[in-house]
This record gives C-alpha cells, sequence and structure tokens, in this order.
C-alpha cells in the first residue's frame, strides 16, 4: 500500500495554490501520460504520476502590464528548481516515504533543461518518462498551462489513475 496517493497531493491546499497557477488541467493530463510511459518504459508508475502531477508547482506568473512575459519567463526562470524543492516539502509534510519524495523531486528537477547550460543531460528512466509526459502535453506559446478543468473531473481522472496503481483494476481497465 502507498503511504500517499494523487487525490491526497491534489486536495492538499498547497497543491491547489500552486496548480491553479500552472493550470490543473495540464498537471492532470502529464499524470495520466506518466502513467502509460511508466508501463511502456518499466518505471515504478508511483513516483512517475506524482512527479508529473507536482512537476509544474514551481512556476512563478511573469506578468508584465497584466500580460504574460515570454521573455522575462525564459531569461528569469527557475521554475524546476523551485518545484522540486516545493513538491519535496509538500511530499515529506503529508508522509510520503523520504526515498520516493527525493525520487520523485529529482524527476521534477530535471524535467526540463530550459534553465541548464547547454549540454546533454543523462536522465534515468523515471526522470526520461516525466519529461516526456510534460512535452507530449504541451501546447504552443504555452497554452496548455491555461486549459481548463473541472475540478471534480480532474479528482476523478485522478482517483483513475490512484485506482490503477493500487491494482484495483482489471486488464480492461474495470474496476474489479
Ligand atoms: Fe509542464
Amino acid at each position: 500500500m502507498r503511504k500517499v496517493t494523487l487525490e491526497q497531493i491534489f486536495n492538499h491546499p498547497i497543491t491547489q495554490k500552486y496548480l491553479k497557477r500552472s493550470g490543473i488541467a495540464h498537471a492532470v493530463a502529464v499524470a495520466e501520460h506518466a502513467f502509460r510511459f511508466a508501463q511502456k518504459y518499466k518505471v515504478n508508475p508511483d513516483l512517475a504520476t506524482k512527479a508529473a502531477l507536482l512537476h509544474d508547482v514551481g512556476h512563478y506568473t511573469w506578468y508584465r502590464d497584466g500580460e504574460w512575459d515570454y521573455d522575462l519567463y525564459r531569461e528569469n526562470d527557475i521554475h524546476a528548481i523551485k518545484g522540486a524543492s516545493r513538491a519535496h516539502k509538500l511530499l515529506i509534510r503529508i508522509g510520503e516515504d523520504r526515498h520516493a519524495a527525493k525520487e520523485i523531486a529529482v524527476a521534477i528537477l530535471l524535467h526540463t533543461d530550459s534553465y541548464l547550460p547547454e549540454g546533454d543531460l543523462h536522465l534515468k528512466p523515471l526522470q526520461y518518462v516525466v519529461s516526456l509526459a510534460d512535452e507530449t502535453d504541451e501546447e504552443v506559446g504555452g497554452k496548455h498551462h491555461y486549459r481548463q478543468i473541472d475540478e471534480q473531473e480532474a479528482l476523478e481522472r485522478l482517483r483513475i489513475i490512484d485506482g490503477k496503481i493500487d491494482g484495483n483494476y482489471n486488464c480492461s481497465g474495470r474496476v474489479v
């Protein structure tokens, strides 16, 4: 049995605060992609989906004159660093296993290389799955951050992933 579920993470006020900033719809979609890729690349789906759900909690709002300023963002953004730290603090606070919390935080830290000097990152499979899941849901111009979703729908979709991870689903995807 897992110590912490996606539902618990999602319902926490800290998650709510920061996911509303970066987009709940995007976070949920990335968690779903991460579950799929975790199976394909044989990585732990619990760690992959938690990192996916929390990967953008480090975002700051780069507004100038009421509009998002992409130049400011590209020059100054460190959301992966902030997100890794925020997610780690939250996970420990709600009782996550320490080793799992570290793995998740490092996957968040490395989900993008946009803030790093040029070079090749050699990602571990878990880190690769999270960055691939994020990339899969990205839309031109950062539109994925603005997609809307009903909170109840978000919660239900996360419960489905929780259920699959806990093995409550049979092969056809139906509750058994
Ligand atoms: Fe993202």
